[in-house]
């Protein structure tokens, strides 16, 4: 299982777009997926069209464990995707966490206590705009994380500090994160955005994704139906540029590299990084117990899409402080 948190603390560069519709062209590439909507904002829900009102429990229960991520998850709300849904009130769930036990892996724990059938490939876990404890939950689950960087006068700007996050789990949490940066909203008519892409290729070097994602008016149109793009418009630009981002993800070793201080790659000692999640037997992979909570919710009608755990906890000195991190 691979899981990949889509992250960063700046607003609007296209991650939950990027969840949504990576998630989307996985499962249709045959793999079982489980897009987590950790974004009280809860786009990543709304983007397929699970309404607040669905939604009995959500990821808040689960953090104040109120319910199992398996008692939320959503079945199949598009074919091979699962959502774990999320609702407004868990953007009460920071300060609940502030006082917790290893606040900062909480998820992984949920993760890790996975059961058949609730297996995947993948793990897509779309993240809030900011570096809050919600976002360490994220990145101590993940093993890789995609860096969405849209073309606009900040948006390098955050980079520095994002890296800086990461190599701080690094070096206090020894969690080894796969770093790949995402350039998003790319018009090559701007010389602006030929700018920032050449400043992403030049900063992140072999580190950036080959995939770049068009500016494409589908995927917005996409998102406000509640449809992943390969639903809505699956000959558009966005759709042919998601469709190569989920193939040249499924095509990727297993993260092997990370990200250092110096801009160099360096050997990730893989056991250090191996989540303990147990393999269960084929005989195990029943359907029993999804039947109740499937959803069958991407439905467009013809014609309208042709226009367009535990983990051994560390010495109390050794931990970093999360909320130390946090910035708007
Ligand atoms: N490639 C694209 N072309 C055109 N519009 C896009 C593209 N990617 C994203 N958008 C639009 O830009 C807006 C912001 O995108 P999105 O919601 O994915 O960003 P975000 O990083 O998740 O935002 P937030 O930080 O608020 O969670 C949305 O209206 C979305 O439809
Ligand atoms: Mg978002």
């Amino acid at each position: 299982m691979r899981i990949i948190s889509i992250m960063n603390q700046k607003g609007g560069c296209g991650k939950t777009t990027t969840a949504i519709n990576l998630s989307a062209f996985l499962a249709e590439f045959g793999k079982k997926i489980l897009l987590i909507d950790l974004d009280p904002q809860g786009h990543s829900t709304a983007g397929f069209n699970i309404k607040e009102g669905m939604i009995e429990q959500g990821l808040f229960d689960v953090f104040t464990k109120q319910a199992s991520l398996e008692d939320i998850i959503k079945l199949q709300v598009y074919k091979g995707l699962d959502v774990a849904p999320t609702t407004v009130r868990l953007s009460a769930v920071e300060q609940y966490l502030s006082g917790t036990f290893e606040r900062e892996r909480q998820l992984r724990y949920h993760i890790e206590r996975l059961k058949s059938p609730f297996e995947y490939d993948f793990i897509i876990i779309d993240c809030p705009p900011h570096l809050g404890l919600l976002v360490f939950n994220a990145l101590m689950a993940s093993s890789e994380v995609i860096v969405p960087i849209e073309p606009s006068s900040f948006s390098m700007q955050g980079i520095d500090k994002l890296l800086e996050t990461i190599d701080l789990l690094k070096e206090n949490a020894h969690h080894f994160l796969k770093v790949m940066a995402l350039p998003t909203v790319y018009n090559h008519h701007s010389h602006f955005s030929r700018d920032i892409l050449k400043q992403i290729f030049d900063k992140f070097q072999d580190l950036a994704l080959k995939t770049v994602i068009r500016q494409n008016v589908k995927l917005k149109e996409a998102a406000q139906k509640g449809w992943p793009i390969s639903v809505y418009d699956r000959n558009s630009f966005g759709a042919e540029d998601y469709r190569n981002l989920a193939l040249e993800v499924i095509q990727q070793d297993e993260p092997a590299f990370i990200w250092s201080d110096q801009g160099s790659k360096e050997e990730v000692n893989e056991e250090a990084n191996e989540p303990s999640f147990v393999e269960t037997s084929a005989q195990e992979k029943g359907e029993e117990g999804r039947v109740e909570n499937i959803m069958v919710v991407v439905q467009p009608s013809q014609g309208e899409n042709e226009t367009a755990g535990q983990t051994e906890s560390l010495p109390e000195e050794k931990k970093f402080d999360s909320n130390a991190q946090e910035q708007s």
